[in-house]
């Protein structure tokens, strides 16, 4: 299957993105029965970042980020969305046969709307720059955040319209949403979003993340009286990060025979080695930025080919020459 999945490159990823959606992504590049596209969605960060310096380092991060936790640019095309001019082309393209209802209907502009994000065309037409990226690769499944999904269904929609108008051109794309883990819970329970100050960062230093950890909401059951596991944050963690005691925890929990205190000391420590080696491979990175850009050339001209060839295709079923003159 040919999978492909953009990463905005805003801000430092955090535990709910991992287990949302990173996490996925990098055991489809993993299994070998994929042909994977990565990329830096550096362009739609321009929606809501205006800071030049602010956006060099968040993009810089990001593609660190993502090679530390597991991007293998062997096995998959790895590359960044403004390293590709077919991207922005296609988009102009796209937009002509894109409907204003159907952009209407975003969730996603609607709520950053609602949180006072400058209501700009860029944010309104985002879907559409987001169909490109799917629609330039062929791609058949799009590993995503739930948050994600309509995003997707409006680039099969885009891509059934043109097909429709102008023949067989583009593959129809589906969102690939993990179902048990949805939604990630943040330090206070509700959905773990950096919109609601709530995240671990998985990138924290040892310090920051013991104090996150330690802050995780618990009721105020005194110690040596018994808790229900169900109804505890910390014990959920345990769990998704695959505590191989579990059991005996749960028992724990059930006789009173441990406190939040130390469920959460116990957590720290789950968390800080879960992420050990992607932490190793990212000081490495951080001190060989050349190596880092290599991998990005080469990411760029596997993509490059690829994009192209698409969208020649598309141009001349408009009725434009399949190359530019120049
Ligand atoms: N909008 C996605 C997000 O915020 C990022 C993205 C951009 C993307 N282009 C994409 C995801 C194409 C999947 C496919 O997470």
């Amino acid at each position: 299957m040919r999978v492909l999945t953009g990463m905005q490159s805003s801000g430092a990823p955090h535990i709910g993105n991992w287990f949302g959606m990173m996490k996925q992504t990098i055991e489809l590049q993993n299994d070998g029965k994929n042909d994977c596209f990565y990329f830096i969605a550096d362009l739609h960060s321009f929606t809501s970042q205006k800071n030049s310096e602010e956006f060099r380092i968040n993009q810089e991060r990001c593609v660190i980020d993502w090679l530390a936790l597991g991007v293998d640019p062997e096995k998959s095309i790895f590359y960044r969305q403004s390293d590709i001019r077919a991207h922005t082309e296609l988009t102009w393209i796209l937009l002509c046969q894109t409907s204003m209802g159907l952009l209407d209907r975003a969730h996603s502009f609607k709520d950053k709307k609602a949180k006072g994000l400058e209501a700009n065309a860029g944010l309104f037409t985002y879907p559409v720059l987001m169909a490109s990226d799917i629609l330039l690769y062929s791609a058949e499944i799009i590993p995503v955040g739930k948050d994600q999904k309509q995003h997707v269904e409006m680039a099969r929609d885009i891509a059934q319209k043109f097909n429709a108008h102008y023949g067989e051109t583009f593959v129809l794309p589906e969102p690939k949403i993990l179902k048990n883990v949805e939604t990630i819970p943040g330090l206070d329970g509700q959905k773990m979003s950096k919109s609601y100050g709530n995240t671990i960062d998985i990138f924290a230093e040892e310090k920051e993340l013991k104090k996150k950890i330690m802050s995780i909401k618990t009721d105020s059951i005194p110690l040596g009286q018994p808790m229900d596991p169900k109804k505890c944050l910390v014990f959920a963690f345990h769990k998704l990060f695959g505590n191989p005691h579990l059991k005996d925890l749960e028992s724990k929990y059930k006789n009173g025979k441990i406190g939040y205190g130390d469920s959460k000391k116990m957590l720290f420590e789950l968390v800080w080695d879960y992420f050990r080696s992607a932490r190793e491979r990212r000081e490495n990175l951080l001190l060989n930025k050349k190596f880092v850009q290599e991998i990005l050339e080469k990411g760029a001209q596997k993509a490059n080919v690829i994009a192209e060839a698409k969208l020649s295709q598309v141009r001349e079923k408009m009725g434009l020459s399949g190359k530019h003159l120049v």
